[in-house]
This record gives C-alpha cells, sequence and structure tokens, in this order.
C-alpha cells in the first residue's frame, strides 16, 4: 500500500460505480478506489474485512464479498441497521466514501486447497463467505468437491439469488438451500434449519475443510453435526462477529477470551477457540 500505510488509521477514498439492491434493507456496493490505487494491490484475501466511513457519519467493519481473482471493483453486502449504513443507503452511483484496510485473517485458501470444501452460510453470512465461494469458483481445478449449504430464515431472504440460482446448471459445485419456515406455502425445497441438509450431501470428514459463517445459533448445532460425524476440530473454520472500533487491534473493542477478533479473525480455526467460552 506504500505510503497509505504511513498513518494506519489514513482512510482511502473509494466510488460507487454500482449499486444493486438485494433483499429488503440489503445493498450490494461496488467500489472503485479513488487515489490511484487498484484492488489487485489492496491484496485482500476472501473473509477479510474493510472499515467503511462517510465523513460526520461514523466506521463499521464490513465484510468483502468479492474475491480477489475479480479485480475490476470490491463488492460489499451492507444491511441498514444503524448510523453509517443509513447513510450509505443515501449514496448514489458516483458518490464517494472511504475505506481502510483489508483486515483481520482471510480463510485460509492455500490449505484448503486439493481438499474437499463445504461451505455453510446463514442468512447474511454468505457475504463473506461469498467471497471465498466465487475464488473457488474461479480457480475450480484447485480445489475437490465442492458443496455449499445456505439457509435463510424465509424465502424472501435469500441473498445473490440469481448467482445461487445459475449454480443449478453447473456440476461442480453442489448447491443446497433451506428455509427455516415457510409460511405461504411457496418454498418447494428444504423446510427446516439448515443442519437437515446435510442427510442430501455425502461428506467424507477426513479429506474435507467445514468452512461456516452465520449467526451464532447456527454455528452450535452445525458444530454438532460435523463433530459427530467424525470431523476434527482442525478442519472446521468460522468467521465470527464483534463490536469493533479500531479494526488493528489497539482498541480491546473486540476482544473474545484472549483473542482480538479483528487481528486474530474474524476467521478463526474451530480448536483454537473451542476453549473460549463466549467465542460462539
Ligand atoms: C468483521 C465484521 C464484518 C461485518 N460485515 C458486515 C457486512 O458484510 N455487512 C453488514 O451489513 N454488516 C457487517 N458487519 C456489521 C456492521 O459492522 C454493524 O452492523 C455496524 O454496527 C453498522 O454500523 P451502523 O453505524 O450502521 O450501525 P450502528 O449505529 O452502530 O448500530 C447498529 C446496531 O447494531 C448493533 N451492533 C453493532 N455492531 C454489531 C455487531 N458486530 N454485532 C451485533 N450487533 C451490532 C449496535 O449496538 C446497534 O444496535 C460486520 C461486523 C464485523 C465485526
Ligand atoms: S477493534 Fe480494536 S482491538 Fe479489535
Amino acid at each position: 500500500m506504500g505510503n497509505h500505510c504511513a498513518n494506519v488509521y489514513m482512510p482511502r477514498p473509494v466510488s460507487i460505480i454500482r449499486t444493486l439492491p438485494q433483499i429488503n434493507e440489503h445493498r450490494l456496493f461496488q467500489l472503485k478506489l479513488e487515489d490511484g490505487g487498484d484492488w489487485e494491490t489492496f491484496g485482500h484475501q476472501p473473509g477479510q474485512f474493510i472499515e467503511v466511513s462517510l465523513f460526520g457519519k461514523g466506521e463499521a467493519p464490513i465484510s468483502i464479498s468479492s474475491p480477489p481473482t475479480r479485480p475490476d471493483s470490491l463488492e460489499i453486502c451492507v444491511r441498514r441497521t444503524g448510523k453509517l449504513t443509513d447513510s450509505l443507503f443515501e449514496l448514489e452511483k458516483g458518490s464517494r466514501l472511504h475505506i481502510r484496510g483489508p483486515y483481520g485473517t482471510g480463510f485460509p485458501v492455500e490449505k484448503l486447497k486439493g481438499n474437499n470444501l463445504l461451505l455453510v452460510a446463514g442468512g447474511l453470512g454468505l457475504a463473506p463467505l461469498r467471497s471465498l465461494l466465487l475464488y473457488v469458483l474461479d480457480r475450480r481445478d484447485e480445489f475437490d468437491d465442492l458443496i455449499l449449504m445456505y439457509g435463510t430464515n424465509n424465502p424472501d431472504n435469500v441473498l445473490f439469488k440469481y448467482e445461487l440460482l445459475s449454480f443449478f446448471d453447473r456440476e461442480d459445485i453442489k448447491y443446497l438451500y433451506s428455509v427455516d419456515r415457510d409460511e405461504e406455502g411457496i418454498w418447494k425445497q428444504y423446510v427446516g434449519v439448515v443442519t437437515g441438509l446435510f442427510d442430501q450431501a455425502i461428506l467424507s470428514p477426513e479429506n474435507t475443510y467445514a468452512v461456516l459463517c452465520g449467526p451464532p445459533i447456527m454455528y452450535r448445532f452445525v458444530l454438532q453435526k460435523l463433530l459427530e460425524m467424525g470431523f476434527s476440530k482442525d478442519r472446521i473454520y468460522m468467521s465470527l462477529e464483534r463490536m469493533m472500533k479500531c479494526g488493528i487491534g489497539k482498541c480491546g473493542h473486540c476482544a473474545i477470551g484472549d483473542r482480538y477478533c479483528c487481528t486474530d479473525g474474524p476467521v478463526f480455526n474451530y480448536a483454537e477457540i473451542e476453549h473460549i467460552k463466549e467465542a460462539i
């Protein structure tokens, strides 16, 4: 990042190339660097995050949703929840904002290569996991079997819907999805929590890595299932979310036991955090 490293808190200007509405109160933003840099040099790994800021409105950590294999833009998927994200939703094509990063540990892509992958996402957890998913699809011959399980609370809340639908035409990914509830009876597939999808997949724990991204309740059930199936704890990775401020290991806001979520995570190996009670 050259001179940009001089002050670690110094944000870089970016502009919005496009905004794409997702489900209710969720929007995808495609970003362009405005300081002469490019996303290839930015050098993010799948699973990392950036700190996004708007002058006078604050700053928040947001996961990078696009893979480094697609350096034309950087994509973030934002849920409208508060001060900063409300203001982001008022921006249009060409508007400016600022970012810091990339921060945190990403998914260990080098370690995952040559293995089968089971990606399990719940709700907005698909946003960070998508950077790994698209990375694997772009370098498909470097990985073995790929299974994606995605669960949402109802059929209206499926993120990246059209992208996911296109996976049904592909032979190189098995995509399984579930909804917790289907009150209107329109869902043709599995209704129930995401762990119910395990019956539809053949998995070999000895040469598969499981990567999870979703709410804590999903982690509890999926972890139990994986351990019952014989997955060793060091073959399970998960991304954790905590309140953050600095994003770079200085303020202590994101502490989980003896770890900082921003610098030791957000991606953790389960074997590394199972002893930390408040982790999940
Ligand atoms: C590593 C990481 C990655 C993230 N990735 C994304 C992403 O890809 N897309 C996205 O939309 N959001 C993401 N978030 C969450 C986002 O940073 C928060 O929702 C943030 O508070 C939004 O800022 P705001 O100013 O709009 O909301 P605020 O005005 O700060 O308030 C939002 C509300 O959410 C609560 N809150 C704040 N942070 C969290 C948190 N981490 N967990 C639970 N509740 C919280 C606050 O107490 C408040 O009630 C991520 C968070 C982390 C730590
Ligand atoms: S957010 Fe400041 S130490 Fe992690």
